[in-house]
């Protein structure tokens, strides 16, 4: 024992021998650490379920990063068991992959929303996005009753999504192209909605706001809350290997 503390003295009191030790110890780490990452294909599991955002969920997207949501809600359910039990299933690295940027927030004013979608029918949201003290009477939560009266711009959908794509989300060609028509008939009951549930698996339809007249910020915004946290089936997903 006091051989190998006698000969870490002589490491002590030479700062030169210290330092090129420190660089080797920390060279080493470092190359464990990043080296991986460069032949590595993907540092995201691939999960069942996840797909691109709808148009129409993406232009509720940008509604709600316009608005600032993530000021006072995360998207992020933590492997805590209390968050586990308030919010559902911890959130997987998989279930953001497509978002740019990505909605984890660091504040929690309201309640994390990455599984909100499901949990109240579309006239709640509506209702309490307009006035939220008419359904939570102690809410903080600002008013947006105004999405309902603008009507969401549908031309520049193809564009955003060509975006997404550029930085790697999996929008085909034909997704592109049918952006604006896919937009549209998300939101509307009658519309033949086979391509686009063939596009966009467990896509939610119909009319979101309330108001099948419109299309509005309403709907969108809605309609992207309605499927935060629907698209991975945890009744097969296995938390040890990822499939059952
Ligand atoms: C000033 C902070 C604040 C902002 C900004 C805010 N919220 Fe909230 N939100 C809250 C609070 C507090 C609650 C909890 C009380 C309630 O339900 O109203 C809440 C609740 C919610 C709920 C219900 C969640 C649940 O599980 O019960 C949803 C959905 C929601 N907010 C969506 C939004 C959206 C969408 C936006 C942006 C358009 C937004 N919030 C902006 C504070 C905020």
């Amino acid at each position: 024992m006091a051989s190998i503390l006698d000969k870490h003295k002589i490491i002590e009191k030479n700062a030169t021998l210290l330092l090129v030790g420190s660089l080797l110890v920390v060279s080493i780490g470092g190359i464990v650490e990043i080296a991986p990452l460069f032949y590595l294909q993907n540092t995201i599991e691939k999960v069942e379920g996840m797909r691109p955002y709808t148009p129409l969920e993406l232009a509720g997207r940008n509604i709600y990063v316009r608005e600032g949501c993530y000021v006072c809600h995360s998207q992020m359910i933590r492997p805590f068991r209390d968050e586990v039990e308030r919010y559902g299933h911890y959130s997987l690295a998989a279930e953001s992959m497509y978002d740019h940027p990505f909605q984890w927030g660091s504040k929690r004013t309201g309640p994390d929303l990455a599984r909100v979608g499901g949990r109240y029918s579309n006239e709640w949201h509506v209702q309490h996005l307009s006035d939220p003290r008419a359904v939570v009477p102690e809410s903080v939560m600002p008013r947006y009753a105004f999405l309902a009266q603008t009507a969401v711009t549908v031309k520049n959908v193809g564009m955003d999504l060509q975006a997404n794509e550029d930085v790697g989300v999996p929008y085909s060609p034909e997704m592109i192209a049918a952006a604006e028509a896919d937009m549209k008939a998300q939101a509307d009951p009658n519309a033949d909605t086979t391509a686009l549930l063939a596009r966009y698996p467990k896509a939610k339809i119909g009319d979101f706001d309330g108001d099948a007249t419109k299309l509005t910020e309403m709907d969108a915004l809605v309609s992207y809350l309605q499927m935060l946290g629907t698209l991975v089936d945890f009744s097969t997903y296995d938390d040890a290997t990822g499939y059952r």
